[in-house]
C-alpha cells in the first residue's frame, strides 16, 4: 500500500484522480491539500470535500494557498474545467469541513508521522508543496517521493506554446520544489497527453459505477467539448490521474532521469526545462507510457465501485 497525499485543484481530471485513489487497493490515501488553479482554493476545498463524501471515504482535508508565491495570480482555467470545477454539475454542498491546519501545516506533520513512508503527489499548482518545504525543511529527506503532475519536456505547453498549467500558475513554487533534494517523478504532458479516455469509455462506467461512474461521465462532458473544440481530439486527456496510478504501476512507463529547472519570467515563463545547474539533483521524467495499460487500469478501478 502506497501512503499518498494528493495535493488538487478540483477540476474533472482531479476528481477522476481523487477518486481512483479512493478505490485502488494499492493506494491508502491519508488526506487531500487544496489548491488554486483549476478553480479558486475555496471552490477547491469545497470539491475536494465533495468528492471524498461521494466517495464514502473519511480523510482530512486541509485548506492551501490562495495565491502564488511571487507572481500575480493568473485566471483560474474556467473555460476547461466550468465555473464550479466538474463541467456543467451543479455546484454542491459537502456537510464536510476543512480541517484547521493549513495545507502546509498538515503535509510536514503527516510526513514527520510517517517517516519514510508518504508519496506527496501534487496535480496542481506547487505552491503548497514549496510553502510546506519553507516551514519544514527536514520533510524533503523523510518523504517516500514526491509525484507531480506538471511540466513537460518535448511535448510544449497547453496554456502557451512553452508552458503546461500547473507550472505556469506558480513557477517560482515550481522552481523552488525541484531545487529540493528529494525524490521526485514528474509526469508531465509528454505522457498524459498520449493518454486519452473517450465519451465511451466514460459513458460505459456508469452501468457498473452509477454513482461515482455516473459522476465523472456527467463532469467529462464539458471538459470533452473543450478537448474538442482547443484539441481537436475525441475524448480528453487523463493528466491527473495518470500521475496518481504512476506510483504503485511504475512500470507501465519509460523513464529518463535529468535535473530540472522552470523559466520563472519572459516569453518562455513556466517552461520546464534540464537544469545545467550543478546542485540540482535528477528528477525521474516519465517519458514514454504503456497507454492501454493505464487506460484500463483507471477505467477497471472505476468501474468496480458503484
Ligand atoms: C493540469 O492542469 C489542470 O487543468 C489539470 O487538472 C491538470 O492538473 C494539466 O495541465
Ligand atoms: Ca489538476
Amino acid at each position: 500500500m502506497e501512503k499518498v497525499i494528493i495535493d488538487t485543484d478540483p477540476g474533472v481530471d482531479d476528481a477522476m484522480a481523487v477518486l481512483y485513489a479512493c478505490l485502488s487497493p494499492e493506494i491508502e490515501l491519508m488526506g487531500l491539500t487544496t489548491i488554486f488553479g483549476n478553480v479558486t482554493t475555496d471552490i477547491a476545498t469545497r470539491n475536494a470535500l465533495a468528492l471524498l463524501e461521494i466517495a464514502g471515504v473519511d480523510v482530512s482535508v486541509a485548506r492551501g494557498a490562495d495565491k502564488p508565491l511571487v507572481q500575480e495570480q493568473r485566471e483560474p482555467a474556467w473555460e476547461v474545467h466550468g465555473r464550479e470545477g466538474f463541467g456543467d454539475v451543479p455546484a454542491m454542498s459537502p456537510a464536510l469541513s476543512a480541517i484547521d491546519e493549513t495545507a502546509a501545516e498538515f503535509i510536514c506533520r503527516i510526513v514527520n508521522e510517517n517517516p519514510g513512508e508518504i508519496t506527496l503527489c501534487p496535480v496542481g499548482p506547487l505552491t503548497n508543496i514549496a510553502l510546506a518545504l519553507r516551514l519544514d525543511p527536514t520533510i524533503a529527506s523523510k518523504v517516500k517521493g514526491v509525484t507531480i503532475m506538471g511540466g513537460s519536456i518535448d511535448e510544449g505547453g497547453n496554456v502557451t506554446p512553452h508552458a503546461e498549467a500547473n507550472i505556469w500558475q506558480d513557477p517560482h513554487a515550481a522552481d523552488e520544489v525541484f531545487a529540493a533534494n528529494w525524490p521526485m517523478t514528474l509526469v508531465g504532458l509528454d505522457v498524459t497527453h498520449q493518454v486519452i479516455c473517450t465519451p465511451e469509455d466514460f459513458a460505459a462506467l456508469v452501468p457498473d459505477a452509477p454513482k461515482l461512474g455516473g459522476f465523472l461521465n456527467d463532469a467529462a462532458q464539458f471538459y470533452f467539448q473543450f478537448h474538442r473544440k482547443v484539441d481537436g481530439i475525441y475524448g480528453c486527456h487523463m493528466h491527473d490521474p495518470t500521475a496518481v496510478i504512476s506510483i504503485a504501476h511504475s512500470s507501465l512507463f519509460g523513464v529518463d532521469h535529468k535535473p530540472l529547472e522552470v523559466i520563472v519570467d519572459g516569453e518562455e515563463v513556466g517552461r520546464t526545462k534540464i537544469s545545467e545547474k550543478s546542485d540540482r539533483n535528477a528528477v525521474a521524467i516519465l517519458r514514454e507510457v504503456d497507454v492501454a495499460g493505464v487506460q484500463e487500469e483507471f477505467l477497471s478501478m472505476i468501474k468496480s465501485g458503484f
